[in-house]
């Protein structure tokens, strides 16, 4: 278990969904239930010391490419309650999402709203680095038009296996659509 001072992180059960959705900010509260249960994704709530949930976050996993946002798993989305904010709860929530990515993949992605500079000054501190700027990465688009994609990881090791699976692809626009929900709440913020 992690604890941030009073806060635990942990993994968010069926009857968290209703805080959640309190603090849920586009996307919708059936693909967090769906993302629940799903293997390739986690989904965590922090929760304060009576037990409130203050925060939560996800991950996505996008199945194929969409250049120049690669497949892999994305912090897909974190959310803390405005007067808990500042305590640490958002890096706490981030760096044990990194850590459930590390365990399966080199690299972690991240988008995030050109304009959400709080949301940017987190990933940074944790290693996140700009891979792309545009207007839409797989489904997500941006209030404002821009969005920012990040990542962290073993940037080379990653490379090679996007040049290895795509030496054995059709062109990309043979390629099919990506998977999951038509649109995670990553990166829509103000
Ligand atoms: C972004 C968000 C999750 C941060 O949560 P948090 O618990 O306040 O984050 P932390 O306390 O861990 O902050 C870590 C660092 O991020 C940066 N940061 C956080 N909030 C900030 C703000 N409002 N302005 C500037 N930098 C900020 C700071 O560098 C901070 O470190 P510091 O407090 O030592 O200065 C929270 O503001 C939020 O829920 N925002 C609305 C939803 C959102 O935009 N989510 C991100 C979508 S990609």
């Amino acid at each position: 278990m992690d604890d941030t001072g009073a806060m635990m992180i942990r993994h968010a059960e069926p009857e968290d969904l209703p805080s959640v959705g309190t603090l849920l900010r586009g996307g919708s509260l059936d693909s967090v239930e769906k993302a629940l249960t799903d293997p390739d994704r986690v989904v965590l709530v922090a929760t304060s010391a009576d037990g409130e949930v203050v925060g939560w976050a996800k991950t996505h996993r996008w199945c194929d490419d969409d250049p120049p946002a690669p497949a892999g798993h994305y912090l897909g989305g974190v959310t803390v309650a405005e007067d808990w904010r500042r305590r640490g709860i958002g890096t706490a929530l981030t760096l044990r999402r990194m850590a459930w990515v590390r365990e399966r993949a080199n690299v972690a992605w991240c988008v995030v709203n050109a304009r959400n500079t709080a949301s940017l000054a987190l990933h940074r501190a944790l290693g996140f680095v700009e891979a792309a700027r545009g207007p839409r990465f797989h489904t997500t688009t941006f209030d404002g038009g821009l969005g920012i994609l990040l990542r962290a990881g073993d940037a080379d090791r990653y490379a090679d296996a996007v040049t290895t699976s795509r030496a054995a692809d059709q062109p990309s626009a043979a390629r099919p659509s990506p998977t999951g929900p038509s649109r995670p709440e990553v990166g829509t913020g103000p």
